[in-house]
């Protein structure tokens, strides 16, 4: 594989110890991939920063890295954590959780991150440009990031996204070769998608049955928001492990059908109208009791849009004591909806504003500690994931009005 003078210089120590570790890996993942050579990136996005995914070997992993003096060459920032840092009492979380979170979080800081302990780091200001190319994680961002802003990434994992940060570089291969960026099936939306909800229920469709095949390329959708797509990816990503997707006319690489397709044939053709849309929201509404004790808004973590959307349908309305309702969103969202009156809305309401975290990276004894049974959420991803993931407590699956509705009523109706 070819490397540059720099490059040469780190894997053979000559930069320190930590430069050509992640050299090493670098090359080992370039050599698996067939890389001929590294790629210069701008940016790289750290997930596995949470205690619950980090586990003890990558907690040792990037402590030694920043006790011998490892420093991030590029703009680096920090995915999820186990809990909200300004409420960690006040919710109830576990004080040696705590302890554990913030040790990896200094380590992480020493080597130069910004902590911004979110999935949608775009939201914050770490936007990519088009053609950019970046090491990020989280697979929600990810899809974000190569479907609607254009720029460039793998789908990292832990070690790998800390050797990006250490060394500026990245093998090239997969998402950064444009060769491999292009559409193969073809998705004809025949049903209207009237709300952001139904973005994420057409996800997992197309996550389940089309993106584990190819790069899905949605055709029939005119007109997207940013929450829209945001959503779409993430239940994408989840059910079809995928870390791209086209909407014509939409998203920047796929001004036409012909050019989503490199010009070529789909191998696969798939409706999506009425029927399926009603089947997917069905098989994601898991519990078909009218029980439920925690509702969750803010997978991926909520935008300021997604928070005045909350805050005007909680508007005089309270929750019901017998339930939980919390939304999900960065620090800095928060602090914007203080200033808009969205915060007050949603706290006077009984609902509370949770940054930092999500119930998928919260710990088990503490997901044990709440008690919580049974949630109901906007998110197809969360559908997918807190069954297993959160000591098997079941989901419902609606819009922010019927969880709102919810949310008063204190049942599923
Ligand atoms: Fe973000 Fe957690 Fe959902 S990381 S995408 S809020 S599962």
């Amino acid at each position: 594989m070819f490397l540059t003078d720099e490059q040469k210089f780190m894997l053979e120590g000559k930069m320190g110890y930590p430069a050509q570790l992640g050299m090493e890996i670098n090359v080992a993942l370039g050599e698996a991939f067939d890389a001929e050579k590294m790629v210069r990136i701008t940016g790289a996005h750290l997930g596995g920063i949470s205690i619950r995914s980090a586990e003890s070997a990558i907690m040792r992993f990037v402590h030694e890295l920043a006790d011998k003096g490892g420093k991030f060459k590029v703009f680096t920032t920090t995915n999820i954590i186990c809990g909200d840092l300004n409420q960690w009492d006040k919710l109830g979380m576990l004080p040696d959780d705590r302890i554990q979170q913030e040790g990896m979080m200094e380590a992480i800081t020493r080597m130069g991150a910004t902590i911004m302990n979110t999935c949608t780091p775009y939201n914050l200001g770490h936007v990519p440009r088009f053609g950019e190319h970046v090491a990020w994680m989280e697979s929600s961002a990810i899809i974000y990031l190569n479907s609607v802003l254009g720029a460039c990434t793998n789908r990292e994992g832990q070690p790998s996204a800390i050797a990006a940060a250490l060394t500026g570089c990245v093998p090239e291969y997969g998402f950064h070769l444009k060769e491999n960026r292009h559409g193969s099936i073809v998705i004809n939306v025949t049903c209207p998608l009237k709300e952001t909800f139904d973005f994420s229920t057409l996800g997992y469709f197309a996550g389940r049955d089309a993106a584990r095949k190819g790069i899905v390329v949605f055709a029939g959708i005119d007109w997207a928001t940013n929450d829209d797509l945001k959503h779409l990816g993430a239940a994408m990503a989840t059910s079809g492990c995928t870390a791209m997707y086209h909407i014509v006319g939409v998203t920047p690489e796929a001004p036409t059908l012909e050019a989503a397709l490199n010009s070529t044939a789909p191998e696969l053709e798939l409706e999506y109208g009425e029927k399926e849309k009603k089947e997917t929201e069905e098989f994601l509404n898991r519990d078909k009791t009218t029980n439920l004790d925690w509702i969750q808004i803010g997978c991926p973590h909520a935008s300021i849009q997604e928070l005045e959307q909350v805050a005007a349908a909680l508007k005089g309305k309270k929750v019901n004591p017998k339930i939980s309702m919390w939304i999900n969103t960065p620090q800095p969202i928060i602090m914007m909806a203080e200033r808009l009156g969205y915060a007050d809305t949603i706290t006077e309401a009984g609902a509370i504003l949770v940054a930092d975290t999500c119930p998928i990276n919260m710990t088990i004894p503490y997901l044990q500690k709440t008690g919580f049974h049974s949630v109901a959420t906007n998110s197809a991803k969360q559908c997918f994931y807190i069954p297993g993931m959160c000591c098997g407590m079941t989901t419902h699956y609606g819009n922010i009005e019927k969880l709102v509705d919810a949310a008063v009523n204190g049942e599923w109706r």
